[in-house]
């Protein structure tokens, strides 16, 4: 059982059908938490608490706002986002045509900034707020291919280190996990992911539960102080890139 700060109830998790989401949806409604989950396509978990928020982050701005009118419509105000949907077109530069590029910004940033800055306000009446964006430590390390990802990630950490200082006296904190590999459908569509065992010093990637723990460090009833700040949680990876 993981020791929640006592204030985190209603929680709204983007990409949370499988993987990193769905571990960390699963661990708070095990909680006894309330659990809105944003995807394309459902989860196969059913559960009192865990409701499934059809929405196709791709139309950016316009999702968020459609799946905010959706909550309002409800009575639903989160006072915690974990935004952990992801996309990703492994193209060089030249290959990323306009509709790869948008949907890389518009799923890992655009629509992630219009939920924070959706939902934000009810969080600063209730002087209380969780935030914790999903990137990845291909917002630091430069891979071919991954252009477009790494910039909305990075975006999306840069984004929630801003929040974390304009809200901090309001008892809002915003955090990022930097995960390296996890496995999950995701990382099994990724070249790099091939012959993991000899660039990452823990030599395996990290499973679902170890991610989802990583970001649920931030909603924990001790951290706070915590805000501003990504975990990344790679195994050693970044260690040994040189
Ligand atoms: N796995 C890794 O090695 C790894 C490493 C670093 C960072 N990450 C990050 O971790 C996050 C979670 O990844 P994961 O490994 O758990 O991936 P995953 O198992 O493939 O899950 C991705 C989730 O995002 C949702 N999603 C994707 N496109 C969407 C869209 N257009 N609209 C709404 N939802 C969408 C998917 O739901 P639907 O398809 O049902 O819409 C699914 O719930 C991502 O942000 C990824 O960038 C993963």
């Amino acid at each position: 059982m993981i020791d929640l700060h006592d204030k985190v109830k209603q929680v709204l998790i983007t990409g949370a059908s499988r993987g990193i989401g769905l571990q960390a949806a699963l661990s708070l409604l095990h909680a006894g938490c309330r659990v809105y989950c944003v995807s394309r396509s459902p989860s196969n978990h059913a559960h009192d608490n865990l409701h499934h928020i059809p929405a196709d982050l791709a139309s950016g701005v316009d999702s968020g706002a459609e799946i905010c009118a959706l909550l309002e419509e409800r009575g639903v105000f989160p006072d915690t986002l974990i935004l952990c949907a992801g996309a990703i077109t492994e193209a060089l530069i030249p290959k990323q045509d306009p509709p790869s590029i948008m949907n890389q910004l518009n799923v890992n940033f655009v629509a992630h900034v219009e939920l924070v800055r959706r939902l934000i306000p009810h969080m600063m009446r209730h002087r209380f707020g969780r935030i914790v964006g999903v990137s990845s430590t291909a917002a630091r390390q430069p891979a071919p291919g991954q252009s477009l990802y790494a910039a909305s990630k990075a975006g999306l950490e840069a984004f929630l280190r801003c929040c974390a200082m304009e809200f901090a006296r309001k008892g809002i904190t915003c955090n990022s996990v930097a995960p390296g590999y996890v496995a999950t459908e995701f990382s099994a569509r990724l070249e790099a992911t091939k012959d993991l065992s000899k660039v990452v010093p823990v030599g395996r990637m990290a499973s679902v539960q170890e991610a989802a723990d990583a970001v649920l460090f931030f909603l924990g009833r001790h951290s706070d102080y915590v805000t501003g700040t990504t975990l990344t949680m790679d195994g050693g990876l970044s260690l040994a890139v040189k």
